[in-house]
């Protein structure tokens, strides 16, 4: 049974790829649905560790590629829980970009997926919260109750006059 709350530190969870001919576009770039499929794989292993139960893709948010990734480039994405509510996780994601050639590592992009912890029906299940240590994690904690918020009023699942962190904006 997983405890009441624990550190986002120990949600962590991080994976490299190498980005094979299959992975590509006829330019040589990695495709964005390959890099999706690798950050909901680390999500998701995130989102596990902070409740140890069966966790499904809610909704996947904020991504940008903002640089093409390169054949043969190493991708590494770095995972961890920014903040859970009930029954939903917000994952945070930074990923980044190492030529194999010269090690320079860069930062390509980040992303924020959400994942629903669910029982064997399939129905939500409540979560523990998380406690933000560092400082970046404390900044991210803060930005997930208004990202959260986003989301739902874009999905038609809150009522913006509910949004406490955004209601000027939709007044
Ligand atoms: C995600 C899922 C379990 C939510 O079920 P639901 O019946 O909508 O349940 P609820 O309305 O009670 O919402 C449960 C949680 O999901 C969150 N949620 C639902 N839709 C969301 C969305 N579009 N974006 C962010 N969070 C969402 C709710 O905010 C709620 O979070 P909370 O418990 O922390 O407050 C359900 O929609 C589902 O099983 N979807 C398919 C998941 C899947 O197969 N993913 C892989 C895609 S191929």
């Amino acid at each position: 049974m997983a405890p009441d709350s624990s550190a986002a530190g120990k949600t962590f969870a991080t994976t490299t790829h190498i980005v094979l001919p299959n992975d590509t576009n006829t330019l040589g770039n990695l495709m964005g649905g390959q890099l999706l499929n690798w950050m909901d794989i680390a999500a998701a292993i995130s989102a596990i560790r902070h409740c140890r139960r069966v966790v499904v893709t809610a909704a996947v948010n904020n991504v940008s590629f903002d640089q093409p990734i390169r054949l043969g480039d190493m991708v590494t994405i770095e995972a961890k829980v920014s903040r859970a509510f009930r029954s939903s996780m917000e994952v945070y994601m930074d990923v980044f970009v190492e030529d194999g050639a010269t090690g320079e590592r860069t930062k390509s992009n980040k992303a924020m997926y959400t994942f629903v912890a669910v029982d064997q029906a399939g129905a939500p299940i409540l979560v523990p919260g998380v406690i933000p240590e560092t400082d970046e994690e404390k900044e991210r904690f803060e930005g997930a109750l208004r990202r959260r918020q986003l989301r739902l009023i874009l999905a038609g699942k809150m009522d913006p006059k509910e949004a406490t962190e955004l209601r000027a904006l939709f007044e």
